[in-house]
Order: C-alpha cells, then structure tokens, then sequence
C-alpha cells in the first residue's frame, strides 16, 4: 500500500508516522508518504487558499494551487491520475467512512489523500481531481488532516504485517468475522479488582463456551451494518 497525503501541515503527520503499525508496514514495503501543498504554489507568497466566490465565512482551497501539487508529483496532467490510483479528498460531505469501505481502500494499491484546510476545497477540485470524496462522520473538523490520519490508520492496520498476529484485524469490530458487529468485551487482570469481577466463563478454559459468550455480547451490541 503506497499512500500520499498531500496537506498543508506536513509537519502534523510525523507522530502518526511514528506508530508501531505504520513503521511495520512501511518496513514490508508500503510507504506513507507527506506532501507539502504549498511546496508547489503557482502563487506568489506562498498562497494556497482564496475567498468564496458568492461571498461567505472562511477560504477554499484553490484549484491551481492543488493542480500545480499534484502535478509537481505525478508529472501528469491530475485529470488522469485518479485514473491510476483512488485520489481521496477529505470533506465533511463525502462518504462516510466505515469497515466497508476501508476494505475498500485497503484492497487498492496506492491511494492519494487531498487534505482541505479552512473552509474547504473549490468544487472543482473534489469534481475533476478526485476519484471520491470521504468524510469520518457527521461533524465538522477544522481540516482533513485528522481525518486522512483516521483513514490511514484504519487502512494500514489491514495491511498484512500491520499488527503482530495475522488475525487480530479479522475478529475486530465491524469484521466480516463478528458478522459486522462490534466487539464483544476485553478483560486482563486483575480477575477482581473492587469486587467488579471477570466473568467466570473467561476464566472456564472451556473455549467453546468462551467463543459462545463473546459472539452473544458481540450481537447484543448491535449495530450491525448487514
Ligand atoms: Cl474528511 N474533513 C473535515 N474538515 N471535517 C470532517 C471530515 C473531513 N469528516 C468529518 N468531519
């Protein structure tokens, strides 16, 4: 898995880079790569962004600016990248992200993340550079760069190799493996602490009982997606 997160604030990446499960998939060969947007600017002094047209709160990011990066990096014209691999601009009006479409993303071989700041993007750049626009919820961030950073995680840790053990992404929440339910409860020790005590069932060894208790919690907990 190749990514690209082009973003104004390159800088904010690096603890996120810095993760066990990035490092270990950029060690098998994937990459996450930072762009500085403004790196490329056509525009004097460093100008990325510019007022609504129409009037309005805030600025958008412009459509030159974002060309110029894209094509600084590619060498092609952006209209055909999304062609070649899925370009993602992060926005609170795209698709919302779930287990679904991170399996998605990470079936793909690279992705591109377009992070907006301020108010956004121009239009223009969500319809002819984009292959899709995706959101993380129903709210409204200051910028795309947290939310390429929760795409990025979810997709990196199933990557193979992310995570120590082969199937600990599988069974997590929302897998096809708990039927697109969440996760049933984790307990460690202590086994009591304060009188609030483990379930004895976990405590049994009797793993068929066990696999029986965690898929009745995990359906309890509802929310399937199917
Ligand atoms: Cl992708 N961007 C911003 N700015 N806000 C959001 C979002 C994205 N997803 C939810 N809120």
């Amino acid at each position: 898995m190749n990514i690209d997160v082009l973003t104004l604030f390159p800088d904010a990446f690096e603890w996120f880079s810095s993760q066990r499960h990035v490092r270990n998939v950029v060690a098998a060969g994937s990459s996450l790569r930072c762009l500085d947007i403004r790196e490329h600017t056509p525009l004097s002094g460093g100008q990325v962004d510019d007022t609504p047209f129409g009037g309005g709160a805030g600025m958008l990011l412009r459509v030159d600016v974002i060309d110029s990066a894209l094509r600084a990096h590619y060498g092609i014209d952006p209209v055909r990248l999304r062609e070649q691999r899925r370009v993602i601009a992060l926005t609170p009006s795209g698709r919302t992200l779930d287990d679904r479409l991170v399996d998605e993303l990470a079936g793909e071989p690279a992705l591109t993340l377009l992070c907006g700041r301020y108010e956004g993007f121009d239009e223009r750049i969500v319809e002819h550079f984009a292959s899709d626009a995706v959101s993380i919820g129903r709210y409204v961030l200051s910028g795309g760069e947290l939310a390429a950073m929760v795409l990025c995680d979810a997709v990196l840790r199933k990557v193979p190799g992310a995570l120590g053990h082969e199937e600990s992404a599988a069974e997590e929440s929302f897998s096809r493996a708990l039927d697109g339910h969440p996760e049933y409860p984790h307990y460690t020790r202590p086994a009591d602490y304060r009188g609030w005590r483990v379930p004895d069932v976990l405590l049994s060894g009797h793993h068929e009982r066990i696999a029986q208790w965690r898929a009745d919690r995990s359906r309890e907990r509802g929310g399937a997606s199917h």
